[in-house]
């Protein structure tokens, strides 16, 4: 750590979120015990990036194909032949289950005349891999099995006609691919959640609720609009009795990993004077309030998150019929957002278990689609019980449409997702309008919005 990186919260009045962690003395695990700050400096973002086509196009052909993205749950794919398509851009990879049980993907387009097997996002199963077009069809292994009236192309004998392979990795029940054959390994892309994230075990969650909202922004405003805790003073002025927004801590570990760490049930200072423990408690969001019951009692000597994290515990283990005593009160009721890079944005806590994808809308700069999944613990295995349920069929948002008439999602939480989302067509717009060249950012609250940025650049250089 430079002494620039030490000094970045000169000035802060919050205590940090390790501050009060220590002082609570509860058992925190390592991951939660550290934290990694960084200066990245203090240059303007340019707002070019966010409208031009032609910087698009870069994005498009260097990074889109270069980098690790997750294209679906494990469980989106659970017997041989079961496809699903992702599409980023122009690009689209067909994954699928091949009939060893391994994941396998392609290049989503047929070696006669080039049409698509199936379309972009869709899902369901196949025997073989038979284009609708001519039929033309692969085994499941990429391999070619068929060509109706195959006498009139000789010229296919000898040459290899299989589907060309898209990269696969596989990590905590999420499926990733990746374009560039010569990419890093996942493990290593993904270095530190792995490791960080082991307590939680991703892969044994189910995906309870699948939003798909449509927004006019570039795809980097969208992702940059849910990396900061700055905005919520003014745009979510409701939260701030939960949580600390100047105390969340800010984690830059690498090019392609970052966090952001919130503490709840401690009051923002623009609260004054602070709530007593009663009343932190009893304003809870804890992503599904009816779980925490309205009558709950601070005992003599309590602190709210040590009573959150009790009920939470109990309420969210009886609703999944799974134990819960593992995990620690700040995995419980905490919140920490590992970005990875490009598109998404893993919550592994109990409280509010997310995820979020950010992709553009085909090849437009200024269209995205926002995807929002709540991920919950399966079911313990037990006599009579114990199946995961499958994933949640998407429900899918214009950009009109609200998040609280999303069936399963808290409308309280979907109040703040509106108020997210509303903000970002007048940012596009206000972007395009704007005689100003270029974004100017908070040094430590707004470093993810740099790195994205900074990390975007490396891929664009290489190219
Ligand atoms: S384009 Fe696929 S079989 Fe003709
Ligand atoms: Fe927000």
């Amino acid at each position: 750590m430079t002494d620039r990186d030490k000094t970045l919260t000169d000035g802060r009045k919050s205590a940090s979120a390790q501050e009060i962690l220590r002082r609570e003395g509860r058992p925190v695990p390592p991951a939660f015990e550290m934290e990694s700050r960084r200066f990245l400096g203090d240059a303007d973002i340019d707002f070019d990036r966010y409208t031009d086509q032609a910087f698009f196009d870069r994005e498009m052909d260097l990074m889109w194909t270069r980098t690790w993205q997750w294209a679906c749950r494990e469980d989106h794919i659970p017997k041989v032949g079961d496809y699903y398509v992702y599409d980023i851009g122009h690009h689209s990879v067909i994954v699928l289950r091949d009939k060893d049980m391994s994941v396998k993907a392609y290049v989503n387009s047929c070696l006669h005349r080039g049409t698509k097997f199936r379309p972009g996002d869709s899902l369901g199963s196949m025997e073989e891999i038979r284009c609708p077009f001519h039929g033309w069809t692969w085994d499941l292994s990429g391999e070619l099995k068929r060509i109706p009236y195959d006498w009139d192309v000789p010229h296919v004998k000898g040459r290899d006609f299989s589907l060309p392979k898209v990269q696969v990795g596989l990590w905590g029940g999420f499926v990733f691919i990746n374009m560039d054959d010569d990419a890093m390994p996942l493990a290593e892309y993904l270095a530190p959640i792995p490791e960080h994230l082991e307590n939680f075990d991703l892969s044994n969650r189910f995906i309870e609720v699948h939003i798909e909202k449509e927004l006019s922004c570039n795809w980097k405003a969208a992702r940059e609009a849910f990396v900061e805790n700055y905005h919520t003073q003014e745009t979510h002025p409701q939260l701030l009795l939960g949580s600390d927004d100047e105390g969340s801590q800010y984690d830059v570990f690498n090019d392609h990993i970052c966090r952001m760490f919130v503490l709840f049930g401690v009051p923002s200072p623009l609260i004054d004077p602070r709530p007593s423990e009663q009343e932190l408690v009893d304003q809870a969001l804890t992503g599904n309030r009816s779980l925490m019951g309205d009558d709950v009692i601070v005992g003599e000597g309590e602190s709210a998150r040590v009573v959150m994290a009790r009920i939470l515990r109990k309420q969210l283990g009886d609703a999944y019929d799974t134990d819960l005593s593992r995990f620690t009160d700040t995995e419980m009721i905490d919140v920490s957002q590992y970005g990875i890079f490009p598109n998404a944005i893993l919550f592994p806590q109990l409280s509010l278990p997310m995820i979020y994808r950010f992709r553009p809308i085909g090849n437009d700069p200024h269209r995205t689609l926002f995807e929002l999944l709540i991920m919950r613990p399966n079911p313990d295995p037990h006599d009579g019980g114990g199946d995961a349920p499958p994933p949640a069929v998407p429900q899918r948002l214009k950009e009109e449409d609200s998040f609280t008439t999303i069936k399963g999602f808290d409308p309280i939480l979907g109040h703040v997702y509106d108020q997210d989302t509303g903000n970002l067509r007048a940012q596009q717009q206000g972007i395009r309008a704007a005689r100003k060249k270029g974004a100017t950012l908070l040094n430590y609250q707004e470093v993810r919005v740099r790195l994205l940025h900074q990390t975007l650049d490396k891929y664009l250089a290489e190219g």
